[in-house]
């Protein structure tokens, strides 16, 4: 697909659709809790979409009226086994969150997905599941999709120190824990998204949060109730770079998820000193709006107890580092080889095809800035973050083409991607 290039700004207010991690624990406490559940702007886009027909399969019905979205909750132990193996697609949060409510019930399930999935490590939700008591493995004697995951209703709550910064395990646990007998404590290695936490107390749950320590006691019932799901930061982020590079720029993003586990990317802009105004317009909700207009940007180091809070953001943040002055150095953040591709190299090699002066280390990026960008030929690699990077970097390109090999990729997390770009373009 070729790519928009050669653009000067752009300028407008979007409403970016919604936060995919709290869409898919939407589906999934609607369908653990007793009762109905409402959602009000689930993301309907390809992972969540497998989330829902995943839980359709375990017996959970599920209306939608192309607004909202209606789960008749089964209770915690309501779960039916599906009659064959299921596809969860590319959705990591999917497999990994979905063990964790499946390592409590009391039948077997096989969950598979994509060739990007097949190399996801399940090792790190699979071990904790196991000591509770649940059987998991994976595809002949690996930790790799497909799995199998045996049940038990007779789990036991754990005291665990996790090895790995991850919201996906830690939410993998805390499901299986609200089922478990007795109590499970967790200690993050650091702190990361907390929407988990947040849904088991919506929903009438109880949980104990001290820094990096969490505590919660098995046997709770959770009750429906009426969610409404603010957009994605992740997907704003973007637009919040592509309007901070672009010569001129004007953007007010509105209804964005501001839950503090999640803005990272907000604390980085403003410390390479972006024109930023955010405002927490709902606090309950967590959201709010962000204006941002083009800026003049400088090179910062970014690592430690920041990075959980931007994990997703690395590759476009990489892309900002390119036009600030000075060298970016990102480290700390390994994670980003076991995501939907290798991140780093990904991100590095792609953005050096297009004339990006930048490297690979060992555990993040150096980036030296700032450099013009010209055209090549990309490639999304299948990873949707890396396709709406590349669309943004184009943007800037004036010399050449910029061609994007896999760009449906987008459609894991946004659909409507380069529509919603291609209109705040100023032509
Ligand atoms: C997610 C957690 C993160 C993130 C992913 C969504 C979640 O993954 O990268 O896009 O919804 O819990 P990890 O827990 O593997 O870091």
């Amino acid at each position: 697909m070729k790519l928009l290039t050669n653009q000067i700004g752009i300028k407008g207010i979007l409403e970016v659709p919604g936060d995919k991690s709290i869409s898919h624990r939407s589906i999934m406490f609607g369908a653990m809790a007793k009762g109905t559940t409402t959602i009000r702007k689930f993301l309907r886009a390809d992972d969540c979409l497998s989330t829902k027909a995943m839980f359709e399969e375990l017996g959970v019905k599920i209306d939608d009226d192309g607004d909202i979205i209606t789960v008749h909750g089964t209770g915690v132990n309501g779960l039916k086994p599906a009659n064959k193996a299921i596809d969860i697609g590319n959705s990591g949060t999917t497999i990994r969150l979905t063990t964790g409510i499946l390592a409590g019930s009391s039948f077997t399930t096989v969950l598979y997905g994509d060739e990007s999935i097949a190399k996801r490590p399940m090792n790190r939700v699979m071990l904790p599941l196991q000591e509770m008591g649940a059987i998991c493995r994976g595809e002949s004697g690996t930790e790799f999709p497909p799995i199998t995951i045996t049940g038990t209703p007779n789990l036991k709550g754990i005291s665990y120190k996790m090895p790995v910064a991850s919201a996906q395990v830690k939410s993998a646990i805390l499901l299986a824990a609200l089922q478990a007998e007795g109590e499970t404590v967790i200690e993050e290695k650091e702190i990361t998204r907390d929407h988990t936490e947040d849904m088991i107390r919506q929903f009438g749950g109880q949980i104990t949060v001290d820094g990096k320590f969490i505590r919660l006691q098995g046997g709770q019932e959770l009750t429906g109730q009426d969610v409404i799901v603010p957009g994605d930061i992740s997907s704003a982020a973007f637009f919040l770079v592509a309007a901070s590079i672009l010569k001129d720029s004007q953007l007010k993003l509105i209804n964005v998820g501001l839950n503090q586990t999640r803005t990272g990317i907000i604390d980085v802009l403003t410390d390479m000193g972006a024109s930023m105004t955010v405002s927490e317009d709902d606090q309950q909700n967590k959201s709010g709006s962000i204006t941002i207009e083009t800026s003049r940007l400088k090179a910062v180091e970014i690592g430690g107890d920041i990075i959980p809070r931007l994990i997703d953001e690395l590759p476009v943040i990489a892309l900002l580092a390119t036009q600030a002055e000075g060298r970016t150095i990102i480290r700390d953040a390994e994670e980003l080889k076991v995501k939907e591709t290798n991140r780093i190299d990904a991100t590095a090699r792609e953005l050096a095809k297009m004339g990006a002066k930048i490297e690979a280390t060992a555990d993040g990026l150096i980036i030296d800035g700032p450099t013009p960008l010209h055209g090549a030929e990309v490639t999304s690699y299948g990873d949707h973050r890396i396709g709406m990077m590349l669309a943004v970097a184009a943007l800037l390109v004036e010399d050449g083409d910029v061609d994007l090999a896999k760009p449906e990729a987008v459609s894991v997390s946004y659909p409507n991607f380069f529509d919603d770009l291609s209109q705040l373009i100023e032509r």
